[in-house]
């Protein structure tokens, strides 16, 4: 026994030494069975577990302790039903998928619980963070006036990044302001614009050349009309990776119409900006450099847990015009180290976790070479998939993966897309989900986890062929129904 609890001073809310080792020992066996589900598992074909999430919904937590086996038993129970959307079969929407390092690193940096919003408490915590943010300025070429900013995500980075493009051009002026954004640029583009006080009027959806990517063209004349009406054009948003197809927005030409107008250029890359650390994504994202800001989202393209994004700013004088805020209590840390940022006054959160430590703990531990090769395989095996299903008479390939998301069809009507999905369901073991393009429901497949197999995707093309020849044969039958 510690003298701390022989003498009765521990609270009942801090476990005794042995009790945390406890806890931990318990905790981590259950994180061991998650990481073999993960491993192993299927996505989808668990149970959705109504009666548990009835029960759930009605419990109270209880005025004694529970022991800590019942607790972790009910936390079992959940994760045994519905979607596990970090299993290796995750192909739908954006995959997300959840290292285990950077679990660790969240684990650290709660019970530590440093107080980052402000430099001058813990400045070498907060320079860890700025190290990984200067790391990602780097890399995507910004100059030495960057900052970098760690978020909940893509939509609270766009968000952070609207507000600043906002208050840079069009500040007390935004019944005037417009923006600037393609058909597919992401919802949470067009919330962040409505957040920050556009109309959808002011948000101008303009239209794509090829049907998948922003023409820079019709921006052009967008904004001239606008200027002309005596309107104030803010930023122009292209998409370095639409959530849709994948398609990269012509970077440099959407950076050349902004510049000519003296706008904004934000780009969100939530999906496709780690795709930076490859060669191949390197030359697709050129352009990108000349941005006014990123949108990136490490709980994407570098397999964080959910609840990290990053807003890059080429300026970070730009995020101090729109977020920094005096207050009395706050004087006693006044003092700001030099080069260090303080987090709070560059974006709308005040306290925050340590987000900094589950980016730099992963990249330390693994290092970034793990993840450009994992980010190389994603590339990799769309394209094989893809290519797979080019040659297969029954798919029709409607866009092929620039980065790692292709869309297909099968024979047949809309519904028969949706009959096509859940046939490549059935079994469980991949999810894949559906859009719409033109008018017309694709099938989408989308490569991302660091978990995704060669066998995964085999058996993702193996049961897409299936359904498409299932597909092909209804088709025909309801045809010659039809002659008969
Ligand atoms: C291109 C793009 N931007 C923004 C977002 C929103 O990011 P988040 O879900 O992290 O808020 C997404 C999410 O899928 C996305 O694909």
């Amino acid at each position: 026994m510690s003298q701390a609890e022989r003498a009765g001073e521990l609270s009942a809310l801090d476990p005794s030494p042995r009790q945390t080792d406890e806890l931990l020992a318990a905790a981590g066996g259950l994180v061991r069975a998650l990481m073999t589900a993960h491993r192993d598992g299927d996505v989808l074909g668990h149970p959705r577990g109504d009666d548990l999430t009835r029960q759930l919904l009605t419990a109270r937590p209880p005025a004694s302790p529970t022991p800590v086996e019942d607790a972790l038993a009910t936390i079992g129970s959940v994760l045994a039903t519905g979607a596990d959307n970090a299993a290796p079969g995750e192909l739908a929407y954006i995959p997300g998928s959840g290292l285990l390092t950077a679990a660790v690193a969240d684990l650290i940096g709660g019970v530590a619980n440093r107080y980052t919003g402000l430099s001058a408490f813990t400045p070498a915590a907060v320079a860890l963070e700025q190290g990984v943010l200067s790391w990602l300025t780097e890399l995507f070429g910004l100059p030495d006036t960057a900052q970098g900013l760690l978020l909940s995500g893509g939509s609270a980075a766009n968000l952070t990044a609207v507000v600043a493009a906002r208050d840079a051009h069009a500040r007390g002026a935004v019944d005037r302001a417009c923006l600037y954004v393609g058909q597919h640029a992401h919802a949470s583009v067009r919330k962040a614009a409505r957040i920050a006080g556009f109309t959808d009027e002011q948000v101008r959806v303009c239209t794509s050349a090829d049907g998948l990517r922003l023409d820079p063209e019709a921006v052009r004349i967008a904004i001239k009309q606008d200027l002309a009406d005596g309107l104030v054009p803010v930023a122009v948003v292209g998409a370095a990776g639409t959530t849709n197809t994948g398609s990269i927005d012509p970077l440099h030409e959407l950076a050349d119409v902004a510049r000519e107008h003296g706008v904004w250029f934000h780009v969100d890359a939530a999906y496709g900006g780690f795709f930076q650390l490859t060669e191949r994504g390197r030359q697709l994202l050129a352009g990108i450099e000349r941005a006014d800001s990123i949108t990136l989202d490490p709980h994407k393209s570098l397999f964080l847990p959910f609840g990290t994004g990053a807003l890059l700013v080429r300026d970070r004088a730009h995020l101090a015009a729109s977020f920094a805020e005096e207050a009395d209590y706050l004087r006693d840390a006044e003092e700001e180290p030099p080069a260090l940022p303080d987090f709070s006054a560059l974006g709308p959160e005040l306290t925050r976790e340590w987000r900094g430590l589950r980016l730099w703990l992963p990249l330390m531990l693994h290092g970034t070479d793990a993840f450009t090769a994992a980010l190389d395989r994603a590339l990799d095996l769309a394209r094989w998939a893809s290519e797979e299903l080019v040659g297969d008479d029954h798919v029709e390939v409607v866009s092929a993966p620039e980065l790692s998301i292709l869309t297909f069809r099968v024979p047949g009507d809309d519904a028969s897309q949706d009959r096509a999905l859940a046939r490549i369901h059935a079994d469980g073991h991949v999810r894949l989900s559906s859009t719409v393009l033109d008018g017309r429901v694709v099938l989408r497949l989308a490569v991302l986890s660091h978990r995704t197999s060669e066998d995964t995707l085999s058996r993702a093309v193996s049961a897409i062929r299936e359904a498409a020849s299932a597909a092909t044969a209804t088709a025909g039958a309801a045809e010659g129904g039809r002659e008969g």
